[in-house]
């Protein structure tokens, strides 16, 4: 993820923004952070970015020629950036704008300061965003605010990825007490529970004292908490008071899948695109009807290949295959085949109104930013995401670049070559079934 921070003092950005774990992300490379000066785009001589404000009154107001200047840089550099201006008249923050935040790849976030800036700047910008009802003296640390809550969401930052799940408020509760060694301090012991090593308590004791807590000291957030069926009894069952509480229901899931010819690598690690086959074709469209994928798409850019993987689909669909075999005929319903990746992104954006979260696996890279529980999890929540699967030796690098995070590799031992279908099956299972 991306973020360029626009603000006329830099400096005060320093070492929020070189220590712990944005110093960490940084250095992965899973954070890019850059930060530009207003103040170097000022048009006079004294790099003056405020004047007083039309029709009088209190403070100054941020000038727009410098700042925009300083966007239109950053805009010129880094295209695509989704522009935040942090400001007391912005959107309320909260952990769901963090995670709506951080689906995207680049944010540009604007730093005001005095007592205001220009209103004719307004059309330059996407998103405005208040960190709370109360007024600071710029903009700048509740853009430390947005960098740190969306860092700790992105995938691998955390060294758990169960880390920010466990936060308070990311399922709308407070977070439950947390105890660490010495088991007696000052005359008070650990609950028994948690050094019982029963997860299954753990979880349970854990989710009622957040309850409990949110019930105690955020009564507004637990009206809009929601709780699966297994929960509500677990929790009546301890004793737990579950009156009010809402029922959880079941979530539409919103998973698709793309089988991608193009651009993948052969085993001289040069970039081809491979042939269709009848068998991926049938076996990947039964694996996604059995489970539940939204859309199986198939991404070759050759005419001919799409012409064939057409035709057989519209046996399967409309011709003698239909009426010989209905079930076949229903597998084939969510098959679509797209000439490109770019055209799929645009597809998947446009179908879910914003881009899913990219999921590939690799064998060459072996280590997981993201687990198989993890990702069931967030499907289970509702949240949006694609998994690409390579033929041929694998996702070219230029297709890689484009993937959010990695599952973990599937395999045993030592030979790990399953057919592309195989792996799909798999990964369904695990991820949906
Ligand atoms: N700038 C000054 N106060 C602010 C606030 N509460 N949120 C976002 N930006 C601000």
């Amino acid at each position: 993820m991306r973020f360029d921070l626009l603000t006329i003092f830099p400096q005060l950005l320093d070492s929020p923004l070189n220590e712990g774990i944005i110093k960490r992300a940084r250095a992965s490379e899973a954070l890019q952070i850059e930060t530009h000066n207003i103040r170097d785009f000022a048009l006079d001589k004294h790099a003056c970015t405020d004047d007083r404000p039309f029709g009088g009154g209190e403070g100054m107001v941020m000038k727009p020629e410098p700042l925009i200047a300083a966007l239109q840089a950053v805009h010129k550099k880094t295209p695509g950036g989704h522009v935040v201006f942090m400001t007391p008249q912005g959107r309320p923050y909260n952990q769901k704008l963090a995670a709506e935040l951080a689906r995207r790849p680049h944010l540009v976030i604007i730093c005001g300061r005095y007592e205001g800036v220009d209103a004719r700047v307004e059309e330059y910008i996407d998103d405005e965003v208040s960190i709370g009802d109360y007024v600071l003296t710029g903009g700048e640390l509740p853009a430390m605010v947005l960098i740190d809550s969306i860092t700790r969401l992105l995938p691998g930052v955390l060294g758990c990825d169960d880390s920010a799940a466990g936060d308070s408020f990311s399922r709308g509760l407070l977070k439950h007490p947390q105890y660490t060694r010495p088991r007696v301090f000052a005359g008070q012991t650990v609950p028994e529970v948690l050094i019982s090593g029963d997860h299954g308590a753990i979880a349970k004791w854990r989710l009622a004292q957040s309850v409990n807590r949110t019930r105690v000291r955020r009564p507004d957030l637990l009206e809009k908490a929601a709780f699966s069926e297994d929960e509500l009894r677990g929790l009546k069952a301890d004793g737990t008071d579950t009156k009010g509480l809402r029922h959880r229901q079941k979530q539409k899931i919103r998973l698709d899948i793309a089988l991608v010819h193009y651009p993948v690598s052969n085993k001289n690690n040069e970039i081809i695109g491979s042939a269709i086959t009848n068998l991926d074709l049938h076996d990947i469209a039964r694996a996604s009807a059995t489970y539940g994928v939204d859309t199986y798409y198939v991404i070759t850019p050759y005419a001919d290949q799409q012409t064939l993987a057409r035709e057989i689909m519209a046996h399967w669909q409309s011709g003698h295959g239909a009426a010989y075999n209905p079930d076949r005929q229903e597998a084939f319903r969510r098959v679509e085949v797209l000439g490109s990746l770019a055209e799929l992104y645009g597809a998947v954006t446009k179908k879910w109104h914003g881009r899913p979260l990219v999921l590939a696996t690799s064998a060459a890279k072996q280590t997981a930013d993201l687990s198989y529980h993890k990702v069931r999890q967030r499907l289970a929540a509702g949240e949006r995401m694609l998994v690409l699967f390579g033929t041929g030796w694998g996702l070219a690098p230029e297709a890689v670049e484009q993937v959010d995070a990695f599952l973990p590799p599937l395999g045993g031992e030592g030979y790990n070559h399953l057919a592309v279908r195989s792996a799909a099956a798999i990964i369904l299972d695990r991820l949906l079934g």
